[in-house]
């Protein structure tokens, strides 16, 4: 039995799709089933929350392979982004190897460390910590920028494509190299499959190295609207997101931190390599998400 969280994700929805295409058994740990779709009825379903541990315990029952791709960047009204990203992954590995899982398989973000600019970036560092002094086979995937055609951070770029100019956080110079969440699945399937060493660890990365403003336009193109970019000081984009927050709480359209992972760059000198190495050649953002 695999056990999936984040199932409801951008990766998560694409390697559910592929796990339950070949009759893999698997159960889901989600906060609301019916974000599954029509994946609920061909999988387990446990209900859970990474801010609620005791949810774990239930969910590892019988449980070989624990993927962990639940995460969040920013602050839940039960938990925090260190406790969202970092105690839970912690408290997850010791659970699952409390429950006599095999293997866990994690997804960090790539560039993280302990000295990261961003409390999501810091999360995850202490988080691959937790995993890589696990008892149990580990893989460790730290992707740069995954995207997905209407996943939301597009969907709310496409939006902002109606204004005249699109607000960009900062000076839109850190650098990327955004890989599909469908070939990002790809590379978790393989690795699944191959086994071999305890310890394997990927960075997954596009062909393409792109600055934020790249990013942006060229995730812009399918829209056929072209708009000039406009880069708001970090400072006033700090204070008018909390300002937002404070008004607006869970449902505002972005949170400081959000915005702030816009000047953590993601990119690996190693490019493609890894995925390559699981059999997976990444496609260009451009050619993923079309337009001219
Ligand atoms: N996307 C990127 O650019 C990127 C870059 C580097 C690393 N990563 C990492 O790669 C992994 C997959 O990313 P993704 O883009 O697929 O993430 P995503 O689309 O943001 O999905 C997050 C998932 O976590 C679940 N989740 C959030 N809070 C939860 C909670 N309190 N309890 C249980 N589940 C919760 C969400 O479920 P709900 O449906 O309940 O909201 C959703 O299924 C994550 O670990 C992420 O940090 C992503």
């Amino acid at each position: 039995m695999i056990l999936l969280t984040g199932a409801t994700g951008t990766v998560g929805s694409a390697l559910l799709r592929r796990l339950t295409a070949a009759g893999a058994p698997v159960r889901c740990l989600v906060r609301d089933p019916r974000r599954l779709g029509d994946q609920r009825v061909r999988v387990q379903i446990a209900l859970g929350d990474l801010a609620n541990p005791p949810s774990f315990r239930h969910a590892l029952r019988g449980v070989d392979t624990v993927v962990h791709l639940a995460a969040s960047i920013r602050d839940q009204p039960l938990a925090s982004i260190e406790e969202l990203n970092a105690m839970a992954t912690l408290r997850l590995v010791r659970a699952a190897e409390r429950r006599g899982a095999r293997r866990f398989v994690f997804f960090s973000a790539m560039g993280a460390t302990h000295h990261s600019r961003t409390r999501f970036f810091r999360a995850k560092a202490l988080a691959r910590e937790a995993v890589e002094s696990s008892s149990l086979e580990t893989t460790i995937f730290s992707p740069s920028i995954v995207y997905a055609p209407g996943d939301p951070w597009l969907t709310l770029l496409e939006r902002f494509s109606y204004l005249p100019a699109i607000p960009i956080s900062g000076s839109g110079r850190a650098l990327y190299q955004p890989i599909w969440a469908e070939d990002v699945a790809d590379c978790v399937v393989a690795a699944m499959a191959a086994g071999g060493a305890r310890r394997r660890s990927f960075e997954l990365a596009g062909p393409d190295t792109l600055s934020y403003d790249d990013v942006v336009r060229t995730a812009m193109r399918p829209t056929g609207r072209r708009r000039p970019l406009v880069h708001v000081p970090l400072p006033a984009v700090r204070r008018s997101l909390q300002l937002l927050r404070r008004l607006l709480g869970q449902k505002v359209f972005a949170t400081w931190d959000e915005a702030e992972l816009m000047e953590e760059p993601m990119t690996t000198r190693r490019g493609t390599a890894d995925a390559e190495r699981l059999g997976v050649r990444p496609l260009a953002m451009a050619s993923v998400l079309g337009g001219t």
